[in-house]
């Protein structure tokens, strides 16, 4: 196997690449309204009851109806996982790793295509639809190089002992739930699920409400690739009506979780129950919210720090669990930096990302709206608001991306998830208190800091308390297998996606010591 190395971003400079996205881009959209059905053991199942999935940049378009799953139609689905696992958990690593291969290669073929379906459904602009579809493509290499590193990496931990023969072998858990958000329902949703499946899981997937059409058409693809039916299906529906059961299932080994923290630590409650029937403690992993914190150095370079600061904080609106919804900001350079950082932010365009002009396109949904726009009030009383603050009229999802300064650290802005265009400035006397004021939250996933001093640095590394800490560049835009990925805290259980150790996660280890 030739060696990982990522896929490149697509220069959307270059005309025939502009083009080519374009023409998917018009293609997809004449394909918009379509129906997609539950995928339950390779077997197509409408039902009556739909989830309408709605283009953000504009309400009255739908990308697509999906078939909403009820218990009796999940329970099924851990059936048809159940049956598919007898065969597929005995396939070799390498035959696995392959058809994960044989998928990344289709989907790089169709990138174009996806990207153009994650314009459409997640309100992506082209740019950040492109890098998650080769974030997917990236996990499915990545992971299929990983499965056969297990194997090695488990014989060469044992030591020999005379007149024995030891062996290791990473077994696969059994029938997982794959729980997925929206602001990722490409990569993070191939990431989790072949991850689970490269080590000889099945699973049920329930993808976000906000964006079943992407899910459906990536669970397709690993049926194109070769995938067998049953090892993938497709359910989605509601968190409360399926999700709760199918966590509960008494036959689902492990539930493998990225969302919001709220909905997180409800699963973790519910899957710490033992169902009647149930034979194990459920493994759960679990990946959640954050609110990361870019600081600013008083040696910083100060345009470096804004234009980190304004990319991380308003790619994609905010709505990355690694935006920056703070910069805390040393005081001799602070005027300097938020002055920098309002004016790039007003350079900022705004609107429907089927336009390549815009940088920020729409929030998810008008229920996401409305909460931003709540924190937009909550701001006008803990601080001042320097550029944005309102929602825009339109038929589209939009907020104006906004910059509020002179914000305490214990302030709702300084401490809640918003999940969109909105970030925080406060003021630190020293690195010392910058530090204490960029750790003064319950999560624990992403910070940067822009410093010169190899002190500030050190001092920086040693006390930063975040998963994925970054110097001198921005806090999102982790790449597979270069900065694996997860949170502290309540940002989850730092399960480190795209890292070498994240497949171990959905397996167990057997020994098997035979007296010779
Ligand atoms: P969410 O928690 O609302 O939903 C996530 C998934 O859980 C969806 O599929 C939803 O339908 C499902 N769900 C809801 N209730 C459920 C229940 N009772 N049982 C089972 N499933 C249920 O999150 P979201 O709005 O889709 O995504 C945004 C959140 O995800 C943010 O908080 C963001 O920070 C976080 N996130 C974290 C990471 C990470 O790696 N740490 C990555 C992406 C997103
Ligand atoms: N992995 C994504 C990032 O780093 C969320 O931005």
């Amino acid at each position: 196997m030739i060696p990982y190395a990522p896929e490149p971003l697509s220069n959307f400079g270059d005309e025939a690449v502009a083009k080519a996205f374009q023409s998917a881009l018009d293609e997809v959209s004449r394909q918009a309204g379509l129906e997609v059905p539950l995928v339950i053991g390779g077997k197509r199942v409408n039902t009556t009851r739909h989830i309408r999935s709605l283009n953000p940049s504009n309400r009255n378009e739908t990308v697509g109806l999906a078939s909403q799953a009820d218990e009796l139609l999940a329970g099924a689905a851990v059936d048809a996982a159940e049956k598919a696992y007898v065969h597929w958990s005995r396939e070799t690593p390498e035959s696995r790793a392959d058809l994960l291969l044989k998928a990344a290669a289709l989907l790089k073929r169709r990138k174009h295509e996806f990207s153009a379906w994650l314009v459409l459904e997640a309100g992506k602009s082209r740019v950040e639809a492109d890098a998650d579809t080769a974030e997917a493509i990236d996990f499915m290499e990545y992971y299929a190089r990983q499965v056969g590193k297990l194997s090695a990496r488990a014989s060469s931990e044992l030591f020999g002992a005379s007149g024995e023969i030891n062996r290791l072998t990473y077994l696969p858990l059994g029938v997982g739930v794959i729980v997925s958000p929206w602001n990722f329902p490409l990569a993070i949703l191939a990431g989790m699920t072949t991850a689970a499946i490269a080590v000889g899981n099945t699973v049920v997937v329930k993808p976000s409400s906000q964006t079943p059409i992407i899910a459906y058409k990536f669970v397709e693809l690993l049926e194109d690739a070769g995938i067998p039916a049953g090892v993938v299906n497709y359910m989605p529906g509601s968190g409360e009506e399926i999700g709760d059961y199918l966590v509960q299932h008494p036959r689902v080994r492990f539930i493998s979780f990225t969302g919001s923290k709220d909905v997180g630590l409800h699963i973790s409650e519910l899957a710490a129950k033992v169902s009647p029937g149930q034979k194990w403690i459920k493994r759960y992993v679990a990946e959640m919210g954050g609110k990361d914190g870019i600081i600013v150095n008083h040696d910083a370079d100060l345009d470096l720090a804004a234009a980190g600061i304004v990319s991380s904080a308003f790619g994609y609106s905010g709505q990355k669990c690694s935006a920056c919804s703070r910069a805390i900001v040393h005081k001799d350079v602070y005027d300097q930096v938020l002055d920098k950082c309002v004016k790039l932010t007003q350079k900022l365009k705004i609107g429907d990302v089927r336009d390549a002009a815009n940088f920020t396109g729409p929030v998810i949904d008008e229920r996401s709206q409305r909460k931003i726009i709540q924190y937009l009030e909550i701001a006008k009383q803990e601080g001042n608001v320097l550029t944005g603050g309102s929602a825009i009229s339109a038929d589209g999802f939009f907020i104006e991306p906004t910059i509020v300064a002179d914000v305490q650290p214990d302030a709702r802005l300084m401490q809640e998830e918003i999940f969109g265009p909105v970030l925080a400035f406060a003021k630190a006397e020293n690195w010392d208190e910058a530090l204490r004021i960029a750790n003064q939250t319950e999560f624990g996933l992403t910070g940067s800091i822009y410093a010169k001093s190899r002190a500030a640095i050190e001092q920086a590394k040693a006390q930063f308390h975040v998963g994925n800490l970054y110097i001198n560049r921005k806090c999102t835009g982790a790449t597979v297998g270069v900065h694996p990925f997860g949170g502290f805290n309540m940002s989850g259980t730092d399960s480190k996606a795209g890292g070498p150790d994240y497949l171990m996660l959905f397996t167990q280890l057997k020994l098997v010591s035979e007296l010779l």
